[in-house]
Parts: structure tokens; sequence; C-alpha cells
């Protein structure tokens, strides 16, 4: 089913502009790349790689990146900004590449647009190598469980944010300006039992919160977990 992402593309890259949104900038992109500078892998896969910014960062570590996305438009703007990337069309529920390809497998912000998880993680680990890291950044379960409006204030003035139906896992359209997608609430149980069922260590877990800034949407998002980092072994 279309989750909205090639009619959303134009959108979306005013989103990210040239640098990210505040999510990648202020909370993701520090966390996420000390893992792959711990790991220091050679060869990356990074599914939903979008407009292939974290390829680029990774290939400005000197690993040699693929990016995969099923959205044509997206992929056309990696390939611009990054010509000598490798970026392929596809799902990540049917990888178009050999077993055992890739030392690092990234999974930056996409789960949440997955509809076959199970499918997905089981890919993912078919085309890691043993002693591979599979590395996911993740909309927490608190921050997908939202309900509108979202940020609210409580009875004695403070800002909360409302979540509701934990536990059922359920796909949502969301907008904002001008992006239209469909995205996945799923507990956190469901996505560990997934990677626990393929066989995967579990090696860091981190709850990643913005560094240093005082404004009221960093305030927010120290509050609560929006964002996990999850960094998976292939025995
Ligand atoms: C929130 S964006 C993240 C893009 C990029 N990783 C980043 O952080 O900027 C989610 C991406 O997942 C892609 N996507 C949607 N369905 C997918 C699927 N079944 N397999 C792989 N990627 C998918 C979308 O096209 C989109 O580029």
């Amino acid at each position: 089913m279309d989750n909205g992402w090639e009619a959303s593309a134009g959108a979306w890259l005013r989103e990210l502009g040239a640098t990210g949104d505040f999510a990648r900038r202020a909370v993701l992109d520090a966390p996420m790349l000390a893992r792959v500078r711990a790991a220091r892998p050679s060869r990356a896969l990074d599914i939903g790689c979008g407009e292939g910014r974290f390829c680029r960062m990774m290939a400005v570590e000197g690993i040699v990146t693929t990016g995969l996305d099923p959205t044509e438009r997206l992929l056309a703007e990696a390939r611009a900004r990054h010509p000598e990337g490798h970026y392929v069309r596809g799902r990540a529920e049917a990888l178009p590449f050999p077993d055992a390809g890739f030392d690092l497998v990234v999974s930056y912000l996409s789960l949440i647009d997955i509809d076959d998880t199970e499918q997905a993680v089981a890919e993912m680990v078919r085309v890691l190598q043993p002693g591979g890291r599979l590395l996911v950044a993740n909309l927490s379960g608190i921050a997908s469980a939202g309900v509108a409006p979202g940020w609210a204030e409580t009875a004695d003035g403070r800002t909360g944010w409302l979540i509701d139906r934990y536990f059922e896992a359920r796909a949502d359209w969301v907008e904002w300006r001008g992006v239209r997608i469909r995205n996945w609430h799923r507990p956190l149980a469901d996505y560990m039992t997934a990677f626990l069922r393929h066989g995967l260590t579990l090696r860091h877990f981190e709850e990643p919160r913005p560094a240093g800034e005082t404004d009221a949407r960093s305030t927010r998002y120290r509050g609560i977990p929006m964002f996990v980092i999850l960094e998976w072994g292939k025995p």
C-alpha cells in the first residue's frame, strides 16, 4: 500500500533543508555517527536512506556506502547530492543484495515507515556478515503512541505528552507542512522480539536527548524519550 512518500518527497526535502531537521541535527546525528565510528565498518547499507544524508556522512568516514529507498524522487536527490555514491531502489522487505555483503546495516528513522518489520529484520540479518552490526535509530514507542494535540498543558500548568493505546500496533496517517505519510506505531517489545528472534545480540541501547540547547523544544525533548538507538551484533 502507498505510504505517501512519493507524493510527500518535495515537502520532505524542504523540511530537511541542507543540514537536516532538528531531530537529526540536534539529537540523533552525533550518537549515530559515534556508533559508526566505533564499529569501524568498511561496507555499509543504509535502509530507507531518503535523500542520502547519512550515507554522505558515512562516506566522509571512508566507508563504502550503499543507500536503499523505494522513493524515486528522494533517490534522485541522493544521487544528485552524492554522484559518486551508490543508491538503489528497493524495499527493506526484499533487499536486492546477496547474503553477507555488508558489515554494517543502518536503519535511520525508517522502521516506522516499513510495513512488514519481521520480514525487514530477516532481510537485514541476511545481508549482514557474521560479526557485523545493525544500527537502528527509531522513534520511541512513547513518541509514536502520541495522540493529538501531542504536547498539552497539565492541570497544574506543566507541559505533558499525550499517549494512548501504547500496546496496540497500528499505522496512522500523519501530516505536517505538506508531508503526508503513513507511520507505524509499535510497542518497543514488538521490535525487540523481532531482533531477538533473528538471533541478534544487543550491543548498545540509548535514549538520546538534545545536548546544550535551552530553547522550549529542546526542553520538551529532554522530558520524554522521543528516540531510541539500538545497536545489534550478528553472531
Ligand atoms: C523518515 S524517512 C528517513 C530517511 C533517512 N533515513 C533520514 O533519516 O533522513 C523514511 C524513509 O523510509 C523510506 N521507506 C518507506 N517505506 C520503506 C520500505 N518499505 N523499505 C525501505 N524504506 C522505506 C521512505 O521512502 C523514506 O525515505
